[in-house]
């Protein structure tokens, strides 16, 4: 299909496909939850009903393709939002592990037969290339003829569906062998050897795939504050929140690599601030804080005396140059001639705050909570940093983070291990449960804090607090790695 100018109709479009597949959706992930005659299940189904048979009684149909990464609704495709993109990328997963690429209505749909379709569509085995066959001659025994779905169209190059443990091995394999990639590198640099960039992209690329099709894996690696070689952790953490909160902003698959190997390097002019002043334990004063902010700068000569890095090079110095500058220039190192600082710039003073702020280390003893700083983006929101990658970072990141220790209001104890997609059910991740058996805490099973009580249709857990892992001595890395 090709691309064409917006036209009112296509934002229409956008405007009705996008309800359409966040209410569907909605209704697909509660058939994991609820069974078909819960209260929440018809309200699911009455809401994505009106988005269904309006369109039906206007457009006369209802048609939704999913191509690659985008979804086409009745032949246009819909620009997603950053704040959908989350949703949208759960519902391509869910319709893409099916092997389903289309859905079609030819007639205004009943409750019962839409409740059919996504009962259907839900019980689906993965992975399972003849799934829309099935469907059709289900829905063609209950005499249900104006709903249509068909097969996905397959692309070569990319990969379907991977299943979770899979998913996880592989981030955790990226995470750590960019640690190791990172210190040879520095190092390299340091003693002013040839470096291998070309592993370093390698990797960045495997970095973005497995970040594509779902980032909490890495995500969760990068929230782990407690290993011991900061510098390498730093920047391989920085490169996982930047081409994460690119992927949402919806920046292209091929430029998120080179935003990968921004982050990664962005501190590279620390390699020539002395090792005293960088590991130092108490307050620097003036002169070594003159030391520590000339970095940005040396890191962007370095950049540019390495012939290495080829087409990436105006990249890597959109990361080492900007990272301290901050969206109003109020930051290092000053500029005689103002200009704006650059997307990747900006992307990377977010990643970087975060990620320096939440660690403990030689100048800054306590880390701060993540709620701690995620306030004091919003508070310095528009001024240190763009207001709109705030926005999206905060939602990236949730209020509860990966690997935050809570207390439920059942007093059971729990670890976050995956956040909710929709923005609205933020405070209800799902949390592997502890239970105390043998002087140590150990793993329980994995629950929904979305998940309802049947009967009084109240919130089976809910958080009340948080606790920190050291003083009960559980180590949160055990439980998400
Ligand atoms: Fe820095
Ligand atoms: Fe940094």
């Amino acid at each position: 299909m090709p691309e064409k100018t917006l036209t009112a109709q296509d934002d229409l479009s956008t405007k009705m496909g996008t309800e359409f597949v966040i209410r569907f959706y909605r209704m697909l992930k509660g058939t994991a939850i609820y069974d078909r005659n819960n209260v929440a299940m018809d309200q699911y189904t009455q809401e994505c009903l009106q988005a269904i048979n309006p369109v039906i009684k206007s457009e006369s149909h209802l048609f939704l393709k999913v191509v690659r990464d985008n979804c086409f609704f009745n032949n246009v495709k819909i620009q997603v939002r950053a704040d959908n993109y989350p949703i949208f990328k759960g519902f391509l997963n869910e319709m893409k592990k099916r092997w389903i690429g289309e859905v079609e209505f030819e007639e205004e749909v009943s409750k019962e037969h839409l409740k059919d379709l996504i009962f259907l569509l839900s019980g689906l085995e993965e992975n399972n290339e003849s799934n829309y066959l099935y469907v059709k001659k289900q829905l063609e025994y209950r005499d249900i003829r104006h709903i249509h779905v068909g097969k996905l169209e397959f692309f070569k190059d990319e990969e379907i569906y991977v299943d979770s443990e899979d998913q996880k091995r592989r981030s955790k394999e990226v995470y750590f062998k960019s640690i190791n990639m990172v210190k040879e590198v520095m190092e390299g640099i340091k003693n002013q050897k040839v470096v291998n960039i070309r592993k370093a992209k390698r990797l960045m690329q495997n970095a973005v795939n497995a970040i594509m099709q779902d980032d909490s894996a890495l995500l969760g690696l990068a929230n782990i504050k407690n290993y011991d070689e900061y510098t390498f952790n730093h920047s391989v953490n920085v490169a996982i929140y930047a081409i994460s909160i690119g992927q949402r902003i919806g920046i292209p698959k091929k430029h998120l690599s080179h935003l990968g190997m921004a982050g990664l390097f962005h501190d590279i002019g620390k390699t020539r601030v002395p090792r005293e002043i960088l590991n130092k334990a108490g307050k620097l004063n003036a002169e070594e804080w003159e030391v520590i902010r000339t970095h940005p700068v040396v890191g962007t000569e370095m950049v540019m005396r390495m012939k290495e890095w080829g087409e990436l090079s105006t990249r890597m110095i959109n990361g080492a140059f900007e990272h301290h500058l901050r969206y109003d220039l109020s930051g290092y190192p000053k500029l005689t001639r103002k200009r704006k600082v650059t997307l990747f710039g900006r992307i990377i003073t977010l990643a970087d705050f975060y990620d320096a702020l939440g660690r403990p280390r030689a100048y800054n003893r306590f880390p701060y909570v993540s709620e701690k700083i995620l306030g004091l983006m919003m508070e310095r929101s528009g001024r240190d940093f763009d207001p709109i990658l705030v926005k999206v970072f905060i939602n990236m990141i949730g209020i509860f983070p990966l690997g935050t220790l809570v207390l439920l209001d059942t007093n059971e104890m729990g670890i976050v291990v995956q956040a909710q997609e929709e923005s609205d059910l933020i405070d209800r991740p799902k949390v592997n449960l502890l239970f105390y058996k043998e002087g140590q805490y150990r793993k329980g099973k994995v629950v929904d804090l979305t998940e309802k009580d049947e009967t009084t249709s109240q919130y089976k857990w809910t958080i009340l607090k948080t606790l920190d892992p050291n003083e009960y001595s559980i180590n949160v890395a055990e439980y998400l790695i």
